[in-house]
């Protein structure tokens, strides 16, 4: 038994790669291009592991893709693979259309001439999983209800149309070929592994570093916080129980507005590290098309599949701020390399 996963070397691919072999005796083969956000030191521990197999490649290749499913015969393909920064997609899209749209293409045309091919019974027990996220639905009102499974896709970013494409092609290869698909729509991770691009730890790191605190617009928007091993755990429950051709929302029952996240976090830094944080917080101008709040309803899947978040906010945020100030040689590798671009592209002078 082997499952193959895109995008593994990125931070929820690499969580989950940890968490399934934690507790799965089958072979993972593990396919990324390691672009920017893949990190081969996000699997580190994992080099000698007979069960593992990393292949560094594209999920657009389809040679490679081709050659892969053939020699290594998966029960299972988990798409994680995908460009995920928003800012980044509203600077350069075409990295996203490029990966989320034309690379999620690319891997559901082998992924159906190998489903073809396999003998009946492996082909009833074949999976397809697309990893998506809550942002295809587009923006909520304050007193809006959460996403629901039927709530309309509305895209807002590039980043979302991509994904949002990539969902309906998936959904397109069930309907129209009878491919095992299952998708996941899930709210805003945060925990070990995230590049720093993302919000929780770039304030982290930024704060740590005694440097400003930015927040776009007034600091009112909302998130729905889920800890990342809380939305592996999801992905595996789906991935073994989901009906076939179904989509579950995942989400961490954690609205805060991007204040409150500030806010907890220089509160709980200050606990570990004495120092006035919140000084640090500085207004930065909005970002463009920012969505104002999501919000996830997860009713589908607890109720299905018996699956509900465990950990608070308070918990996962602070089990964060351990394992960054616990790693501080993979923080500074990250820090010290194509990141130090990034940051001055988008937060000017402030590298
Ligand atoms: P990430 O940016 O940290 O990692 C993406 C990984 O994909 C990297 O390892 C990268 O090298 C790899 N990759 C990119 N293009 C590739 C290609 N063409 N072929 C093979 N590998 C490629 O992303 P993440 O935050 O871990 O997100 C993983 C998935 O979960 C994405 O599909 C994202 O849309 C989705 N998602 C993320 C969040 C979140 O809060 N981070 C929430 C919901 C859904
Ligand atoms: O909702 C799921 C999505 O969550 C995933 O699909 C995306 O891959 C992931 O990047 C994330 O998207 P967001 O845009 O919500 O996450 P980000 O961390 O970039 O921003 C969170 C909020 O914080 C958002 O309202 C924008 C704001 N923000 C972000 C950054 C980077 C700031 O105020 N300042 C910043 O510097």
């Amino acid at each position: 038994m082997t499952i193959l996963v895109t995008g593994g070397a990125g931070f929820i691919g690499a969580n989950f790669v940890h968490s399934w072999l934690g507790s799965h005796s089958e072979t993972l083969i593990n396919l990324d291009k390691l672009t920017y956000a893949g990190n081969l030191a996000n699997l580190t521990g994992l080099e000698t592991d007979p069960r593992y197999q990393f292949i560094h490649g594209d999920i657009a290749d389809r040679a490679l893709v081709s050659n892969l499913l053939t020699t290594h015969q998966p029960t299972a393909v988990l798409n994680f693979a995908a460009e995920s920064h928003v800012d980044r997609s509203i600077q350069s899209p075409g990295a996203f259309i490029q990966t989320n749209i034309v690379g999620v293409f690319n891997l559901l045309e082998e992924v159906r001439g190998y489903w073809q091919g396999l003998a009946e019974l492996a082909r009833d027990q074949f999976r397809f999983l697309q990893i998506s996220t809550d942002e295809v639905y587009g923006t909520l009102t304050p007193t809006d209800p959460a996403f629901s499974e039927t709530t309309p896709y509305r895209p807002n970013s590039p980043y979302a149309a991509s994904k949002a494409a990539a969902d309906h092609l998936v959904r397109a290869y069930h309907h129209t070929y009878g491919l095992p698909t299952l998708t996941t729509n899930c709210s805003n991770n945060y925990g070990p592994y995230q590049y720093p691009e993302k919000l929780i730890p770039l304030l982290l790191l930024n704060a740590l570093a005694g440097k400003p605190l930015p927040i776009y617009g007034n600091g009112t928007n909302i998130r729905d916080w889920l800890y990342v091993t809380d939305h592996c755990e999801a992905i595996q429950v789906v991935l073994a129980q989901g009906r076939v051709g179904e989509t579950y929302n995942i989400g961490g029952n954690n609205e805060k507005t991007n204040l409150e996240v500030v806010h907890t976090l220089c509160d709980l830094l200050a606990e570990i590290k004495p120092r006035d944080y919140q000084a640090l917080i500085q207004f930065d101008p909005d970002r463009p098309g920012h969505d104002l709040r999501y919000a996830i309803d997860a009713t589908k899947i607890t109720q299905e599949l018996g699956w509900w978040p465990r950990m608070t906010f308070e918990q996962g945020l602070r089990a964060t701020v351990g394992w960054y100030l616990e790693h501080p040689h993979w923080v500074d590798s990250i820090i010290s390399g194509e990141y130090q671009h990034w940051v001055a592209t988008q937060y000017q002078g402030q590298s």
